[in-house]
C-alpha cells in the first residue's frame, strides 16, 4: 500500500509560485499577483533581480560556503564592510545569521555574554512589550508579546517582563498620544526598578512594531528616553530591526529616524531581499570590547553563519539598494502610499488608522471608528483579506491580534522598494478594493 505524499504544513490551499519578476509572480495557472508586501516585508528589490543572481552564481561557482570557523572570505568582508558603515556610529562588530530569529536570539546572548564580561552576571532578565514579535526560536519567542504564537509553549518560555504595547491608536492606560513616549518610558523605568535595576539584562522593542501591532512607530521622543533610561540603569537597549530595518522604514536603520544609537540590534528580512536567507546580530564597540576581552569571540553563531553565497546575496543588494538611493525612495514615497490607500478607503468607515513609515504601511480596521472596538475575532477577517486579496492578484500581509493578541485585524503593505510608481498606485488601489470587496462580503460595508 502506498502512503499518501506527506503534508507541505500549509495552513490553506494554496496556489503553486513558480516564477517572479520585479513587483510580480506567476502562479501554475499562468495567474499574475503583485507583490503588495514583499511576501513578509522580505523582497525589498522585488524578484529576479539579475545583478543578485548573477553575484549568487558566480559565488556559487567559486565557492558556496567558506565556513567561517575555518575561512574568511571576500563576500563576509564585505558585507562586515558595508552594514558597519551603514549602522553607522559605534555599530561595528557583528554576529551573522540564517534568519531573524537566529538574529534575535544572538542579540539576547550577546547582552547577556556582555553583562557576564563586564561582572554584572545577576542581570539576567530581559523586559520587552506586548503586541511585539520577535521570532520563533524560544529565546526569541520568550520575549514576543503575541499571545496566539506563544500560548502552545507556555511553561517552557524563558520568564521575563512584558510591559504595554505603545501605539498612538491605543495609547497604555491614562496615556493619550501626546502623553504616551513619556508615560512609556515612565511604565519601563518603573519595572526596572521594581525588578531591581542588578537582575534586568536588556529591554528588546521594535523601533516600528511590524506583525504583531500592525506598522506602529515609536511615538515622537519615546525611543531617546528609553536610551537615557537603559543608559541610566545599565540595562542594554536592543533594537529587533529585522522588519523595519534594512532602509524599509526610509532610514537603514529604523531608529536613526528617532536619532538613537542602540547597544545591540538584529535586521534579516531586508538585509539580502530573500535572495537568500541572511541575517545579523549588530553591537557597538563597548558591547564588544569587554567580550572580546573576557572571551575574545561571541558565544554564539552556527554551521551557516556567514554562509558565504548569502553574505555574495547581501553585497549585491545592498550596493543596488546604495547605487540607486532606493532608501531614500521609500521616504519619498510615504505619502504616495498613504495617500492611494486613504483615497481608495475613503467612504469605508471601517477603516480606523492608516499608519506607518516609508514602504511599511499599514491598515487596521475596526467596527466602530470612534471607540476603535476590533471586529469580533471568529469572523477572522484578515484571513478572508488574505484569500480575497490572492483571488484579486493581490499578495498583502494580513494579520489579527493586534488588539490584545487575539482580536483585531491589520492589512500591511511593504512594497518592494523599487516598485514604480505605476505599481505602488496598483498596489494601494488593489489592497483598498480587496478590503471593500471583504467588509461588503461581510455586510459590513
Ligand atoms: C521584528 C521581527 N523580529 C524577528 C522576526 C523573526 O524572523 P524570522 O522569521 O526570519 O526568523 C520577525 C519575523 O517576522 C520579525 O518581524
Amino acid at each position: 500500500m502506498s502512503l499518501p505524499p506527506p503534508s507541505i504544513q500549509t495552513t490553506a490551499a494554496l496556489p503553486k509560485a513558480v516564477r517572479a519578476r520585479g513587483s510580480y509572480l506567476w502562479d501554475a495557472s499562468g495567474k499574475q499577483y503583485i507583490d503588495g508586501s514583499g511576501g513578509p516585508a522580505v523582497y525589498c528589490l522585488g524578484h529576479s533581480n539579475a545583478e543578485v543572481n548573477e553575484a549568487i552564481t558566480g559565488q556559487l561557482g567559486r565557492i558556496a560556503h567558506g565556513y567561517r570557523y575555518n575561512f574568511t572570505t571576500d563576500a563576509l568582508e564585505e558585507l562586515t564592510a558595508i552594514i558597519a558603515e551603514r549602522a553607522g556610529g559605534s555599530l561595528r562588530e557583528m554576529v551573522f545569521t540564517s534568519g531573524g530569529s537566529e538574529a534575535v536570539e544572538s542579540c539576547l546572548k550577546i547582552a547577556l555574554q556582555h553583562q557576564t564580561a563586564i561582572g554584572q552576571k545577576s542581570r539576567r532578565k530581559f523586559i520587552s512589550r506586548q503586541r511585539s514579535w520577535h521570532g520563533n526560536t524560544l529565546g526569541a519567542l520568550s520575549v514576543s508579546g503575541f499571545a496566539e504564537r506563544t500560548e502552545p509553549f507556555e511553561g517552557a518560555l524563558i520568564p521575563g517582563i512584558k510591559l504595554h504595547p505603545v501605539n498612538a491608536y491605543r495609547p497604555l492606560p491614562g496615556a493619550s498620544a501626546e502623553t504616551l513616549a513619556a508615560a512609556a518610558a515612565a511604565e519601563l523605568e518603573a519595572a526596572i526598578l521594581q525588578a531591581d535595576a542588578e537582575t534586568i539584562c536588556a529591554f528588546i522593542f521594535e523601533p516600528v512594531v511590524g506583525a504583531a501591532g500592525g506598522c506602529v512607530p515609536a511615538p515622537p521622543g519615546y525611543a531617546q528616553l528609553v536610551r537615557e533610561i537603559c543608559t541610566r540603569h545599565g540595562v542594554l537597549m536592543i533594537a529587533d530591526e529585522v522588519m523595519c530595518g534594512a532602509g524599509r522604514c526610509g532610514t537603514w536603520r529604523a531608529l536613526a529616524h528617532d536619532g538613537v544609537q542602540p547597544d545591540i540590534m538584529s535586521i534579516a528580512k531586508g538585509l539580502a531581499g530573500g535572495y537568500m536567507p541572511l541575517g545579523a546580530a549588530i553591537c557597538t564597540t563597548e558591547v564588544w570590547e569587554p567580550i572580546r576581552a573576557a572571551y575574545g569571540a561571541f558565544g554564539t553563531g552556527h554551521t551557516f553563519s556567514g554562509h558565504t553565497a548569502s553574505c555574495a546575496a547581501g553585497v549585491a543588494v545592498q550596493n543596488i539598494m546604495q547605487r540607486e538611493g532606493l532608501v531614500a525612495r521609500v521616504a519619498g514615497n510615504e505619502s504616495r502610499i498613504r495617500a492611494g490607500l486613504a483615497d481608495g478607503l475613503a467612504r469605508i468607515e471601517a477603516v480606523g488608522d492608516i499608519r506607518g513609515r516609508g514602504h511599511f504601511i499599514a491598515v487596521e480596521l475596526v467596527s466602530d471608528r470612534a471607540a476603535r472596538t476590533p471586529f469580533p475575532t471568529e469572523r477572522k477577517l484578515f484571513m478572508k483579506i488574505r484569500q480575497q486579496g490572492l483571488e484579486n492578484g493581490l499578495i498583502c500581509y494580513p494579520v489579527g491580534g493586534n488588539v490584545d493578541g487575539v482580536s483585531g485585524d491589520i492589512v500591511i503593505l511593504a512594497p518592494p522598494y523599487n516598485a514604480s510608481d505605476a505599481e505602488l498606485d496598483e498596489i494601494t488601489d488593489k489592497t483598498a478594493r480587496t478590503i471593500a470587496q471583504v467588509l461588503r462580503a461581510e455586510a459590513l460595508a
